[in-house]
Formats: C-alpha cells, structure tokens, sequence
C-alpha cells in the first residue's frame, strides 16, 4: 500500500472513531475476516471497524487474506477455534464458506455478511452493504444520460467491464445496469462491436486491474484499431475502471468516451478530476463500519439488529435480513464536496 493510501485509511479511521461513544465489552472478541489488502478500499473497511468496535470496548481479531480463499477458510476456523462471538465477513466467493460457517453455526456463533452476501448457508444472521442494484443503475443511468440516448438516435459505441463472477454485487452491479440500458440497446441506440454482454464475458476474475486492462486491449485492438470511436464503458467499480483507462492511453486515439466506476479510489480520482473517468459511485465505508457496529452491538446486547430490507437478498437458504447505506454518484462536479469537505480524503492525498 502506499504512503497516501495508508495515511487515508488511518485518517477515516481515526475520524470514525472520535464519534463515538464507549461502553465496555472488554472480553468479547469480534472476527473482523476482510478479503485483501491489495485494494485500498477493504483496508479502510477493516480499519474503521476494528477502530469503532474497539471504541465500543470489544477486542478485534482482524484479517485479511489476500484475495486467496483458502486462507480465508483457515482464518475462519482460527477465529471460532479463538472462541470469537461473532463473525463479520467480507467473503471472498460468496460460495465457498458453507463448511466453515456450518461449524460457526455448531458454536452458536452468529455471522454478519460485511458487502458481500455469503452464499448457500443457513449460518448468516445478518447483511450489511451498500444499495448493489441502485450501485449499477447510477452507473447505467450515467451513461444514458451523458449520450443524451432519450434525445439522441446514435447508434453509440459501449463495452462492459464487471467484477469477480463469484462476487454475488457482481449480479446486483451488473443487472441493475443493464437493466438500464437493456433498452437503448434493444432500441439500436447502443450498439456493443466486441459482442460481449454476458456476464462471463463481461467479468473480471478477482477484479484485477492488469486483467480488465488486458482484456480491454484485446477489445480495442480486434475492434477499435480501424479508427471506429468508443462512446462508452461501463466499469463496474474503480479497479476495472483504471484498467480500462490505462488500457485506452496507450491503445486508443479517438474521441475520448465517458468511463462509470465505484469507490472513489484514491488512484481513481484524479482521472476523475481531469475528465478521463466520467464518474464513480462513492460508497463511505465509515458509514458502513458504523452500521455493522450498531447490528454487532444489538446481537451481542441480545436484541435485533437494525434492518432496512428484508426482500431483495436470498442467499439460497432463504432472504437474509439486510441494511443497505446508500451510494452517492461522484463527478468531478460535486468530487469536492463529498469526498474532501467530508474528511474522507484530504485534497493532498488525491493529487
Ligand atoms: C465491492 C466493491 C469493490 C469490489 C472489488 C465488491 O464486492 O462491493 O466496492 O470495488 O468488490 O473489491
């Protein structure tokens, strides 16, 4: 991680912990298991929980496991195996927890799905994440709007970069999106030239920036190399986004197209200040942290957490009761005020 990532996660982290209050729980230790360090985000998630559940007394045992599930498995079993009360996961394949988890279930010990829903188990009491669909309906919504397509014939040019296949968002990401612009398309206002618009053809395997790059130089070459211009890319989050953009400074000479994204990752905002990504959808971890704390609190106080949905997320095993926080589309417009004024990042780091 470099320096500005580090100084932003200690920053929100800090930040978070100055608003609120304490009360003891000292012996109680809560599993915090986080997918990877490698994506500024998670370390930022796990920081702001670690840092507001200790300020609310509990010990945290925090891991993340480097995108490799195996060793998320491994750390699971440690942390029942340590007796924690309680685990809150950001899975890494929402399908591969169900034997780990059945044996948290065994202990009595409850689950929390942190962003990601987990899969196929009976084991998950609770999810917490942001609104998945109203995330890639901002997104579609973006790009019609930007083409004007309620006004404007086309045809077009749009391609689509999506995450992990077996991140569960991925369908909410993804299908609120082209759910959106399903339409144009069937209309022939947008017209897709690489003919990739599945989701297998669209994923991105660990939402890795080098693969969407090489992937997308691939599209620009087979598609775009004859001089045909590209309008619009619809990228699930940040990490594909920068992909995309790398992938079109050295490949690609047209007029420059509108790029979606999603977490107002520091090494995505100043593409997104000089215009060559149109968007991102922000999604304050603080806020989420703060949510989980106050579900992990009542469970662990013996009352019900507070939901907000209890309709959209099945897991397999039935819907799981969710609280979903709400994105906020960042432009360079209205950057400054949400992710600066906000304390989040200071105008340094995003330089
Ligand atoms: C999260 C996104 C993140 C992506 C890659 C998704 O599950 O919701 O915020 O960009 O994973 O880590």
């Amino acid at each position: 991680m470099n320096k500005k990532i580090l100084a932003a996660v200690a920053a929100s982290a800090m930040l978070a912990s100055l608003s609120l209050t304490v009360h003891a729980d000292s012996d109680v230790t809560i599993g915090v298991a986080m997918p990877t360090q490698d994506l500024q985000r998670w370390n930022q998630d796990g920081e702001n929980m670690k840092a507001q559940l200790e300020e609310k007394g509990y010990t945290v045992d925090l891991q993340y496991a480097g995108n490799d599930v195996q060793t998320q498995v491994s750390q699971i079993e440690n942390m029942i195996a340590n007796g924690d009360k309680l685990l809150v996961i950001a899975s890494i394949e929402g399908d591969s927890l169900g034997t780990v988890l059945a044996q948290a279930k065994e202990a009595g010990i409850p689950v929390i799905a942190y962003d990601r829903l987990i899969m196929n188990t009976d084991a998950v009491s609770y999810y917490a994440t942001f609104d998945n669909y109203l995330v890639g309906k901002t997104q579609g919504q973006y790009i019609v709007d930007a083409l004007d397509l309620d006004n404007q014939d086309g045809p077009f040019n749009l391609e689509m970069v999506t995450g992990d296949p077996g991140d569960n968002n991925v369908n909410f990401f993804f299908g609120g999106a082209m759910d959106v612009l399903q339409p144009y398309i069937d209309e022939g206002k947008l017209v897709v030239p690489s003919g990739q618009m599945t989701k297998d053809e669209v994923a991105t395997q660990g939402w890795d920036t080098a693969t969407a790059q090489s992937r997308f130089e691939n599209i620009l070459s087979s598609f775009y190399a004859d001089g045909t211009n590209l309008d619009a890319v619809l990228a699930s989050n940040d990490s594909t986004a920068l992909g995309v953009v790398n992938a079109l400074a050295a490949n690609y000479t047209g007029e420059y197209p509108i790029i979606t994204g999603q977490d107002c990752d520091i090494a995505n905002v100043p593409h997104i200040v000089d215009g060559t990504q149109a968007m991102s959808v922000f999604k304050d971890t603080r806020t989420l942290a703060a949510q989980v704390v106050e579900m992990v609190d009542a469970i662990m106080t013996g009352g019900e957490a507070p939901v907000n949905d209890t309709e959209t997320y099945d897991n397999g095993t039935g819907v799981i009761p969710s609280y979903l926080c709400e994105p906020v589309a960042v432009t360079v417009d209205n950057y400054k005020e949400i992710l600066i004024d906000s304390g989040y990042y200071t105008e340094d780091q995003i330089q």
